[in-house]
């Protein structure tokens, strides 16, 4: 594929694979809208990337507020003028049993890893079948594939991200819309997600139990 001419929506490009996923794809030439709530992590993906501003830009966003994401929309439209692909991969953890985690904690997690995908995948779906040359990829887990214990919540979430992109997918190729759909099952990538420095995000929400791993 050809990256130089298009634009390319990453969430969670503040840190691990979204952080990568921004810088690979600055390099082979596409401009990048790189979002993250971590304003501090998003400005170090900049600084690394060392392009100007016409080939990235950067956006504090939390993908679980649906009306900032919508905006967020019309602003990244407006700076680059189209988009051609949108990675959807802003992901938090709660490792924990179902029995202690709480409705807050689930509220949380789903709302970012579910309804953030959602959220970005509804208010960028209209800009990619308008480019002609869509491209979607929605960040699930291998947990979206298999539950182990303690990823009650994780794996809720990837599930639903996994059943909602197949469902779209399919709905893509029916209707003939010119937007590839691809869900992505990541492995153990060593990043941030598992570490007490999520505490920026949120303190107690992350709970490692010894020899959990998340995924
Ligand atoms: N690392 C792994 O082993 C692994 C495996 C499978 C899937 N994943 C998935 O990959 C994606 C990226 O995770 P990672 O491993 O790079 O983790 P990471 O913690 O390094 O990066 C996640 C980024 O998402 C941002 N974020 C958190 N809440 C947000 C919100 N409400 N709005 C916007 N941004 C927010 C964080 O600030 C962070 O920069 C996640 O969806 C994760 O579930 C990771």
């Amino acid at each position: 594929m050809e990256y130089r001419g298009r634009t390319a929506v990453v969430t969670g490009a503040g840190s691990g694979l979204g952080r990568a996923l921004t810088l690979e794809l600055a390099s082979r030439g596409a401009r990048v809208a790189a979002s993250d709530i971590d304003g501090a992590g998003l400005d170090e993906t900049v600084r690394r990337c060392g392009h100007g501003p016409n080939q990235i830009k950067a956006f504090v966003l939390d993908v679980s507020d649906r009306q900032a994401v919508l905006s967020h929309a019309q602003d990244v439209i407006a700076a680059f003028g189209g988009v051609n692909i949108v990675v959807n991969n802003a992901g938090v953890a709660v490792v924990a049993t179902v029995e202690e985690t709480s409705f807050e904690d689930l509220d949380w997690l789903l709302g970012i890893n579910l309804m953030g995908v959602i959220n970005g995948t509804k208010a960028f779906l209209p800009h990619l079948v308008r480019s002609g040359d869509g491209h979607l990829v929605n960040i699930s887990s291998v947990f979206g594939l298999v539950a182990p214990a303690y990823q009650g919540a994780y794996c809720t979430a990837k599930f639903g991200v996994r059943g909602f992109t197949e469902c779209l997918r399919q709905e893509m190729l029916i209707q003939g819309r010119p937007v590839s759909v691809h869900c992505v099952h990541p492995g153990g990538v060593r990043t941030n997600i598992a570490r007490p420095a999520m505490a920026a995000t949120r303190p107690v929400s992350v709970r490692i139990r010894p020899g959990a791993s998340t995924g």
